[in-house]
C-alpha cells in the first residue's frame, strides 16, 4: 500500500452524505479509497446518506453511514470507535460539519452563541483528538473552515468566531500527531453553492457574493463551487501530505490572509 496514496485506504467523512461531504466520498472512491465511512447527523439527511452510500458502491468502493449528533464528545468517540470495528482501521478523517448564522451581534442569545461554538469548534477539536487517537501512522485529518478567516465583515461574529478556535487546533494537532506522520490541516472555502450559504443570505447579499472574488467571472455560479474544494482536499489527503499545521483559503480571491 502506498504510503500517501488512497489505494487501500479507510476514509471517514463527518457530515460526508450531501454538499461537499458527499461529492468528496464520491471522488475518493473514484480515485482509489478502499472505504468511506459516511456521517450524517440529521433525520432529514439519513436519505442522502443512503444515496451516497449507493453511489460509492456503485463506484467499486466499500462504504457504510453511521447517525451521530457530534455535539456531544461521547457521540465522537463513538464514532471513531464503530469506524474502526467496522473496516479494521482509519486512514483518512474528514470533517465538513458546521453551521452558519449571519446576524447582528445585538439580536445574538446564548443558545444560538452555544449551538454555534459546539458543532463549529467543539465538535472539530473532538473531532481531531479522536482522529489523533485512532488514526493510522502516517494518516491525513483535514477540518473545514471558512474564508471569512480572512474577512473584516460584520454579522458573522458566530460564525466565523466559532470557526477561528480550529487554526489553533490545527496547529497543535499537527505538532502532536506529526511525531507519527500525521499531516493535519484545516481548508476554508469561500461561499458554496449549496442550501447551507443560501440559508442565511437575501437576494442582494447572494449578488454580492457572486461577484465578490476575483475570479468570480470564471466559476460556474460565481460563487466558490464545492468542485473546486474537492481536488484541493484530495491532495491534502495524499500527495500533499507535506502541508501540515496550516489553514488554506481558498476562495478564488474573495479574502486572504
Ligand atoms: N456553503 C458555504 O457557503 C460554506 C463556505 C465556507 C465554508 N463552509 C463550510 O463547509 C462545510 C460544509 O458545508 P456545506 O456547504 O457542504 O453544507 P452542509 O452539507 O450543510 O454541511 C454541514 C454539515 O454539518 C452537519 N452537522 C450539523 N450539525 C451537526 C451535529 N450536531 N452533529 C454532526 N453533524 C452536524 C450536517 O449534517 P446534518 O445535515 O445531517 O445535520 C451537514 O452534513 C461546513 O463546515 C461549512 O461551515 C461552507
Amino acid at each position: 500500500m502506498q504510503k500517501h496514496g488512497l489505494d487501500g485506504k479507510v476514509v471517514l467523512i463527518g457530515g460526508g452524505a450531501k454538499n461537499l461531504g458527499g461529492l468528496l466520498a464520491r471522488d475518493l472512491t473514484r480515485h482509489g479509497a478502499a472505504a468511506v465511512a459516511i456521517h450524517y447527523n440529521s433525520d432529514a439527511t439519513r436519505e442522502a446518506a443512503e444515496q451516497t452510500l449507493v453511489e460509492v458502491k456503485a463506484l467499486g468502493g466499500e462504504g457504510a453511514i453511521f447517525q451521530a449528533d457530534l455535539t456531544r464528545a461521547a457521540n465522537v468517540t463513538q464514532l471513531f470507535d464503530d469506524v474502526v470495528d467496522r473496516f479494521g482501521k482509519l486512514d483518512i478523517a474528514i470533517n465538513t460539519t458546521g453551521m452558519v448564522l449571519k446576524k447582528p451581534m445585538l439580536e445574538i442569545g446564548e443558545d444560538e452563541y452555544d449551538a454555534m461554538f459546539n458543532i463549529n469548534a467543539k465538535c472539530a477539536f473532538f473531532f481531531l483528538k479522536e482522529a489523533g487517537r485512532v488514526l493510522e501512522d502516517h494518516g491525513k485529518i483535514v477540518t473545514l473552515v471558512t474564508s471569512l478567516l480572512g474577512a473584516y465583515t460584520p454579522f458573522y461574529s458566530t460564525y466565523a468566531g466559532a470557526k477561528a478556535p480550529v487554526e489553533h487546533f490545527t496547529r497543535a494537532a499537527s505538532k502532536e500527531f506529526g511525531e507519527r506522520g500525521i499531516s493535519v490541516t484545516a481548508v476554508g472555502p469561500g461561499p458554496m453553492d449549496t442550501p447551507f450559504f443560501y440559508g442565511q443570505e437575501a437576494e442582494d447579499a447572494v449578488a454580492f457574493h457572486k461577484s465578490a472574488a476575483a475570479l468570480s467571472g470564471f466559476s460556474k455560479t460565481g460563487l466558490t463551487d464545492i468542485e473546486d474544494i474537492v481536488p484541493l482536499i484530495r491532495h491534502l489527503v495524499t500527495d500533499g501530505w507535506w502541508m501540515t499545521g496550516q489553514t488554506l483559503l481558498s476562495n478564488g480571491g474573495y479574502t486572504t490572509k
